[in-house]
């Protein structure tokens, strides 16, 4: 049977003020911009035969449309800074994701301000990859394609 292009495909999705990355507080996020972490992961993705789809809204409405749009995709990888912490809706919509979803972060939010300790993405997650800057959007790529792939047990 021939394979659905949806199978190969997954979406990378950033909450609110990720499209400042580079400019916005760097000693925490890093100097890399959204665009070079765009390019890095199609590059990572297309020996692999996966395409990625992009997405960042500072809008909570945004990005649950784009959430809305990502359910029939093989996975999800989704940064959804500040809404992590406040957003029923971002939750809601994630429950209806029929693939994996990652929840990543660039900084480690456990060891910052309370008000980040909670998650209402985290119940939802297949993993989560936090603490490691933009590096972290590489390796929850890799260890969804290894799960997409069937190379990883879990
Ligand atoms: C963030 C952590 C959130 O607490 C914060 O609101 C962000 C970015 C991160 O990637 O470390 O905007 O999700």
């Amino acid at each position: 049977m021939a394979e659905k292009t949806i199978d190969k495909m997954i979406h990378v999705l950033n909450g609110p003020n990720l499209n400042l990355l580079g400019v916005r507080e760097p000693e925490i996020y890093g100097a890399k911009t959204l665009a070079d972490i765009e390019a890095e992961l199609t590059a990572q993705a297309a020996p692999r035969g996966y395409a990625i789809v992009f997405g960042q809204s500072n809008h909570e409405g945004g990005l649950v449309e784009m959430i809305q749009a990502a359910r029939q995709a093989a996975g999800i990888i989704i940064n959804p800074a500040a809404y992590t912490h406040t957003s029923v809706a971002v939750h809601d919509a994630l429950k209806m994701a029929e693939g994996p979803v990652i929840e990543l972060h660039l900084s480690n939010p456990h060891a910052r301000e309370a008000f980040r300790h909670h998650s209402y993405v985290s119940p939802l997650a297949t993993g989560i990859v936090a603490g490691f800057g933009a590096a972290g959007y590489a390796m929850a790529l890799g260890a969804l394609m290894d799960r997409l792939d069937g190379r990883t047990g879990a």
